[in-house]
């Protein structure tokens, strides 16, 4: 078992200012016992509620009232991981004053700094996460990559996870994806396991060149990929996806002209809403293939359980057909604009579905919205307009 710790935010008044909470100087206290009924006061009266519960303080209220204050629900949202989608589900959690705690090793991870509770740990170990576990009304992922088996177990204890742990399980694994996928029909590339050279050489007969290289679990950015343009690029390829011992499969080359991503959310009473299509480049599409991809998206989704948002990445080739690269059943990076283009974030809405609240409205609040990934560019090229910076 990993070493814990335990961080709080806002942290503790008393090591923040320097008072202890048996100390006679009480100026908070003070502040809040002067202001009366005004508006302002209605704000401390809050700020004493919420640091009283922080602190466990057990003195009397100097109201003479005591005061609950209720976040839209009381349940302790569980994040595992705590990365820049952690830290954004954060943001819109308190908004919605909904405490979220978060599992990750980093201590300095994006969310840590705003989140409710961060738990210090790894979401891949079985006791941190079982530990974790029992501090939360309901356990969500920001990331895909964490102990499913853990998950399994603990929602057989009763443990609510959303989305359900038999989901992440087929997630996790990018072909356990395809063969789910395409047992549900969902139209996808052609897609073969491969364990050797020649299982790869097959593929490359069967499928032709270019093919697509990946591996199976721990891939993400692109970094689990490799594209073999000719036979005699096979192993180099594969070498540099670690080996067949890495656990790899090959796919057909999909020639799209477009990449589209459909953010889906569906809410623990299978209300399900999307929102919002995403071209990413480099233009528009018909309503014709948004509605393909609406459906294709929504088949996708189905097929696998729990609440959250889902969002689902697709290919559009040159003939008009919609083909299913993957899923991730959380808020994805292609959504990001989400938190200014709609009226409900994909991040407002993970949140909103998982604890069981109504799903918000998912209408666009501004014309269009545009995101460009700037990793890598050259900072020259981009005009010094207002951005909206989604990085951490
Ligand atoms: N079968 C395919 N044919 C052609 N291009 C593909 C194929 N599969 C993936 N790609 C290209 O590689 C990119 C990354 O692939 P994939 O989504 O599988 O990787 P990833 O590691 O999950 O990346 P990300 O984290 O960006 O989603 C896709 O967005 C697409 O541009
Ligand atoms: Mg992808």
């Amino acid at each position: 078992m990993q070493n814990l710790s335990f961080t709080q935010n806002p942290p503790a008044i008393s090591s923040k200012t320097g008072l202890k909470r048996n100390t006679t100087s009480i100026p908070m206290k003070q502040s809040l016992k002067l202001s009366s009924s005004s508006l302002l006061n209605e704000k401390f009266k809050v700020s004493q509620t919420h640091c009283k519960a922080s602190l466990e303080v057990q003195e009397p209220s100097h109201r003479g009232t005591e005061i609950e204050v209720h976040g839209l629900s009381q349940k302790v949202v569980g994040v595992l991981g705590g990365g820049q989608l952690g830290r954004m589900l954060c943001e819109a959690a308190s908004l919605l004053a909904i405490k979220v705690i978060i599992l990750d090793p980093m201590e300095n991870c994006p969310a840590s700094a705003i989140c409710h509770h961060h738990m210090i740990g790894s979401y891949d170990d079985s006791a941190t996460v079982e530990e974790f576990a029992k501090r939360c009304g309901v356990l969500t992922v920001e990331i895909e990559h964490v102990d499913a088996e853990t998950l399994e177990r603990l929602e057989k204890h009763g443990v609510d996870c959303q989305p359900k742990a038999s989901t992440i399980r087929i997630i996790q694994d990018k072909y356990l994806q395809k063969v789910h996928f395409s047992r549900h029909a969902i139209p996808l590339p052609k897609f073969m396991e491969v364990d050797d050279l020649e299982g790869a050489k097959r593929a490359g007969d069967l499928f032709g060149y270019p093919l697509m290289i990946k591996s199976k679990r721990l891939a993400y950015d692109g970094r689990g990929n490799a594209v073999a343009k000719s036979e005699e690029d096979l192993s180099l390829a594969v070498n540099a996806l670690g080996g067949f011992d890495r656990g790899l499969y090959i796919e057909k080359w999909a020639p799209f002209v477009k990449e589209l991503s459909v953010i889906v959310a569906r809410g623990r009473d299978n209300t399900v809403e999307n929102i919002c299509h995403i071209v990413k480049s480099p233009a528009n599409v018909s309503w014709k293939i948004m509605k393909l991809a609406t459906d294709v998206a929504y088949k996708a989704v189905s097929s696998l359980e729990g609440a959250g948002i889902f969002a689902v990445e697709l290919f559009l080739t040159a003939d008009g057909e919609v083909l299913l690269n993957e899923v991730a059943p959380r808020p994805h990076n292609s959504g990001h604009h989400t938190i200014e283009s709609c009226f409900t974030s994909q991040y407002e809405q993970h949140l909103r579905a998982v604890v069981g609240l109504p799903l918000g409205d998912t209408s666009m609040k501004t014309p269009a919205a545009i995101m460009y990934n700037i990793l890598g560019e050259d900072e020259a090229r981009f005009p010094k307009s207002p951005l909206c910076l989604y990085s951490f």
